[in-house]
């Protein structure tokens, strides 16, 4: 008989539930025979992973926005791959596409819900970075958010993340001034010298408050909020009248063992008249295309800068990868890029 052999997925599933930084044994590295797509179903080669903060909140066993991912579910993320077999008409075998892949090789999805990448534009890492979701998340923070205004001061934290890179230069495009907190020297060089930030504060040896006061005089109008703990209560301390906090994250919490540092100084939105508002991306799904198309436009012109942070090495690099986003190993957007075992 003249079969052909099985193809090889191999994927990471959720071993255990993790209590602070994810570890090694939260994994487990399986290999499976590759699943065949069904009646409009798409398979997927994945190429690239997407590495997310939240994929931390993913893991706990809490109601969020998103359900938990089950124990013994392969790890929920979002992946850019090429068509291997396709049942969906318009998409066919050869494809760049984006799509809930999962942490595995080879994913089969529904056809509805991949979206086709223009790697002519840009390429692949790019569309899970600055013209993906976290350039999806900043343009909305802020302009439907923050419903920021030129000549407005804009601080973003987690600035030299894929998020907050992003937040920085669209605030200087729309003509306001932009001041970023980050960790180190080398982030913040590049926030000032290369994205065209107005200045760039470095939380791991500065005085933020201090360095805030001077960067920003005259008070904050906008604080997009990517970190929380005690920089937000920072930020607070200098609100202007009407300024609006963008809650998009709170990464300094999110391994935490006890309870949540909230915020202190929240009776600045009182004496500010200052509103603090939390927000998702996925409300937005309907604006992406429409959003997306702006964000290339100024990719497309040099206005709009992108840094992806590439890590090697296929799917067994995923524990070690994800860890890099807790402890700022990562500038620009973090991608693990797929080596096919086959
Ligand atoms: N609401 C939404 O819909 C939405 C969508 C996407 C992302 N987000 C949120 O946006 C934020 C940024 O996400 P991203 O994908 O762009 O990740 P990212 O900023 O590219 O990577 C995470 C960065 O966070 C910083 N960080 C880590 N631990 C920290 C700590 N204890 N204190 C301060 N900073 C710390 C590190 O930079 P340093 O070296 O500067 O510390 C690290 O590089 C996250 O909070 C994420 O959950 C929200």
């Amino acid at each position: 008989v003249n079969q052909q052999p099985a193809v090889i997925n191999h994927r990471i599933v959720l071993a255990r539930r993790p209590t602070g930084l994810p570890d090694d044994e939260t994994w487990r590295f399986e290999q499976v025979a590759a699943e065949e797509p069904g009646e409009n179903q798409v398979q997927v080669a994945v190429d690239y992973l997407s590495l997310d903060p939240a994929m931390r909140g993913w893991l706990n066993d809490v109601k969020s926005y998103a359900p938990p991912v089950a124990l013994g579910a392969t790890m929920r993320a979002q992946g850019i791959g090429h068509v291997t077999a396709s049942n969906y008409p318009g998409i066919a075998v050869g494809d760049t596409v984006l799509a809930t892949t999962g942490v595995q090789e080879i994913a089969v999805v529904h056809g509805a819900d991949i979206t086709p990448v223009d790697t002519g534009l840009a390429p692949a890492p790019t569309w899970l970075g600055t013209l993906g979701y976290p350039g999806l998340t900043a343009y909305f923070g802020l302009f439907d958010v923050a419903k920021v205004q030129p000549g407005e001061t804009v601080l973003v934290s987690g600035a030299a993340g894929a998020v907050g890179a992003t937040v920085g230069q669209l605030a200087r495009i729309h003509g306001c001034r932009a001041v970023g907190i980050a960790g180190g020297p080398e982030k913040c060089a590049w926030l000032r010298d290369d994205l065209g930030f107005d200045a760039a504060i470095d939380y791991k040896h500065d005085d933020v408050y201090r360095a805030l006061r001077a960067a920003a005089p005259g008070g904050i109008d906008v604080y997009f909020d990517n970190v929380g703990g005690g920089t937000l209560d920072t930020a607070l301390a200098q609100l202007r009248m009407h300024a609006r906090v963008v809650i998009c994250g709170a990464i300094s919490q999110y391994n935490a063992t006890g309870p949540v540092h909230g915020p202190a100084n929240y009776l600045s939105l009182l004496v500010n008249r200052a509103s603090m508002t939390g927000m998702l991306i996925f409300d937005y799904q309907e604006q992406f295309p429409a959003a997306t198309a702006r964000l290339a436009q100024w990719y497309r012109y040099g206005q709009l800068k992108s840094r992806e942070q590439v890590v090697a090495g296929g799917i067994e690099r995923f524990p070690a990868a994800l860890r890099m986003l807790f402890d700022g190993a990562n500038t620009g957007k973090l991608v693990l890029r797929l080596d096919h075992q086959g």
